[in-house]
């Protein structure tokens, strides 16, 4: 796909009427789109062409195309914040673009020019940019992502495509914010397994995750913690997000083993945490362990991380019919840390040490 990338202009369409903005101080998650959007086409044989930006509309799909029936789509997460400056910042965006390619090759997708995606949506949220709310723990989600557009019902890799990039003025993804959310341990479902499409951001994870979490919300779970899939006995992952536990002064997160998303807020925690000297691993981690933890009294804290809610600490754990309160079901220093320094990057109010932010 790559070789037939060139240079390209993107065509700006502006809309003629534009929407009310929403009120920021009552923003949900994902519910609110902006004024324009990003598109752009591949054709097998042309490569990647039209890159466009449209007014926020429909699409028109032929019902055969292959992302209706095969699910073969990728897609990516991140932000853009406005500074007390008034200047708009990204986080990290090549990352972004870096893991959407990763996800590409599994879903047998064509790659993408990461350069000019980055391109494309920086001209996107700078003709949004009135978008950007300014509330406390507000931002623009800005949610890139492929589908497969080829009108055929043979199970094949299609050879058309459609890149898109759309905007989402957001607050809190859990209502909850920074409190603590309860979580259940999944001793039936699994989200992924060694060799499977856990480490793409694809579709059909997320599908595959609905029902878990359905059964436990009925007795008021938020999520539930991901164990492996095989033996059902390392942590992987807590609802869409990486997870970290702080044992003993020690911040423990699973080892990336194929099967585990490659978080850029997963990746950012730890630059962190090794930038403060403090001890943090990456490795397997048994759902045994943290109980024997919780019973010794060192289970000091346990939270997920992830670009929609930043730092979700976690304050109770239930496996096997026993509830583990951690940290008195508070927010842990270390998770208000991580909170606090990873927003305040990302809103330009503290020092990047990092060079995280664009
Ligand atoms: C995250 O940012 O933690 C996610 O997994 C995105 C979610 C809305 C799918």
């Amino acid at each position: 796909g790559d070789r037939t990338m060139k240079v390209q202009t993107i065509k700006v369409e502006l809309a003629e009427t534009l929407k009310a903005k929403p009120n920021g101080a009552h923003l949900d998650f994902g519910t609110i789109f902006t004024d324009h959007m990003f598109l752009m086409d591949y054709k097998e044989g042309e490569g990647w062409y039209d890159p466009r930006i449209v007014p926020y509309q429909s699409l028109t799909l032929d019902p055969a195309a292959i992302i209706f029936h095969y699910g073969q789509t990728v897609f990516e997460g991140l932000k853009a914040y406005i500074t007390e400056g008034g200047e708009v910042q990204l986080f990290r965006p090549e990352k972004n673009f870096e893991r959407l390619n990763h996800s590409n090759d599994r879903l047998c997708i064509p790659h993408i020019d990461e350069q000019f995606a980055l391109e494309a949506l920086k001209q996107l949220v700078e003709i949004e940019k009135d978008w950007i709310p300014t509330e406390e723990g507000t931002s623009l989600y800005i949610r890139p992502f492929i589908i497969a557009t080829e009108p055929y019902l043979g199970v094949a890799p299609s050879k058309q495509y459609k890149l898109m990039i759309i905007l989402s003025p957001v607050g809190a993804y859990y209502k909850e914010g920074i409190n603590p959310v309860k979580i259940a341990v999944e001793n039936q479902y699994v989200r992924a397994v060694l060799g499977g499409t856990g480490e793409a951001k694809t579709a059909g994870n997320y599908a595959a995750s609905l029902m878990a979490q359905e059964v436990v919300s009925k007795d008021g779970f938020a999520q539930v913690l991901w164990l492996d899939g095989v033996e059902k006995k390392y942590i992987e992952e807590v609802g869409s997000m990486n997870v970290f536990f702080k044992i003993n002064g020690e911040i423990i997160t699973p080892a990336l083993n194929g099967s585990i998303l490659q978080g850029v807020t997963r990746d950012s925690v730890i630059q962190l945490l090794k930038h403060w000297g403090l001890p943090v691993v990456e490795r397997r981690i048994a759902m045994a362990e943290i109980a024997e933890a919780y019973e010794s009294g060192t289970l000091e804290e346990a939270f997920g991380t992830g670009t929609a809610a930043v730092i979700s600490p976690i304050g109770q754990l239930t496996w096997e019919e026993k509830d583990l309160i951690i940290n008195d079901g508070k927010t842990g220093e270390i998770s208000k840390k991580l909170y606090d320094t990873l927003t305040g990057i990302q809103y330009g109010k503290v020092e990047d040490p990092f060079g995280w932010t664009v």
